[in-house]
């Protein structure tokens, strides 16, 4: 059985981004692909420490002991990922950011990929301004990022004019359900 990681970087168990990874995870499974759900903020991951301990030894794992060795573990063992976050300060979350940073092991130092080959990874964003170009860059920047570590990047979505309690919920945007159903759906085939 293929299996998925699902990785959330909001702080907010039922917020828009929960929301929608959560649609992303029932099309998952329609395909009978296994799930496993993360919630970044649940966890305790340190920022990078810059100790070069992974690029001395010339290995894909972190000498940083945290959560973040059991994502670690996660990662190698899935076939695909989903990575959800919200938009903050013009950016992913702190919590992302940190994942992402702790990502080192798998880039060499001349930029090779060490991630093992054939992982898909499809990104969910969500934002409160409604123009969905206004963090086009920082969206690129931050899949481009993830994809120098050898994960293939298959797909993205930016869901905008959210504001969860304040505005009309996510649920109610039927075009945005439907976008990470499919997210979900066509990962990993
Ligand atoms: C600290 C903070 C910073 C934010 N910065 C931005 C921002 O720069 N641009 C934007 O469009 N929305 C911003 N937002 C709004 C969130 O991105 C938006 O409401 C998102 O859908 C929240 O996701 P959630 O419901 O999963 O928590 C910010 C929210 C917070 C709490």
């Amino acid at each position: 059985m293929k299996k998925a990681l699902i990785i959330i970087g909001s702080p907010r168990k039922k917020g828009s981004t929960a929301v929608l990874a959560a649609e992303a995870k029932r099309g998952l499974r329609e395909q009978g692909v296994e799930t496993e759900t993360v919630f970044l903020n649940d966890l305790k991951i340190r920022g990078c420490q810059a100790c070069y301990w992974c690029k001395k030894n010339d290995v894909s794992e972190c000498a940083v002991t945290d959560d973040m060795q059991h994502l670690h573990r996660l990662m190698q063992e899935c076939d695909g990922m989903i990575v959800a976050s919200p938009i903050y300060f013009a950016g992913v979350t702190a919590q992302t950011k940190a994942w992402l940073d702790r990502l080192f092991p798998y880039i060499g130092l001349n930029l090779s990929p060490k991630m093992p080959p054939g992982k898909k990874v499809s990104f969910i964003f969500t934002q409160n301004q409604p123009d969905a170009r206004l963090f086009e860059i920082p969206v690129r920047t931050f899949m481009q990022m993830i994809g120098l570590t050898g994960l293939s990047v298959k797909d993205h979505m930016l869901a905008c004019d959210l504001d969860a309690g304040i505005k009309p919920p996510v649920e109610e945007k039927v075009e945005f359900m439907e976008n990470a159903y499919r997210i979900g759906k066509d990962l990993i085939n």
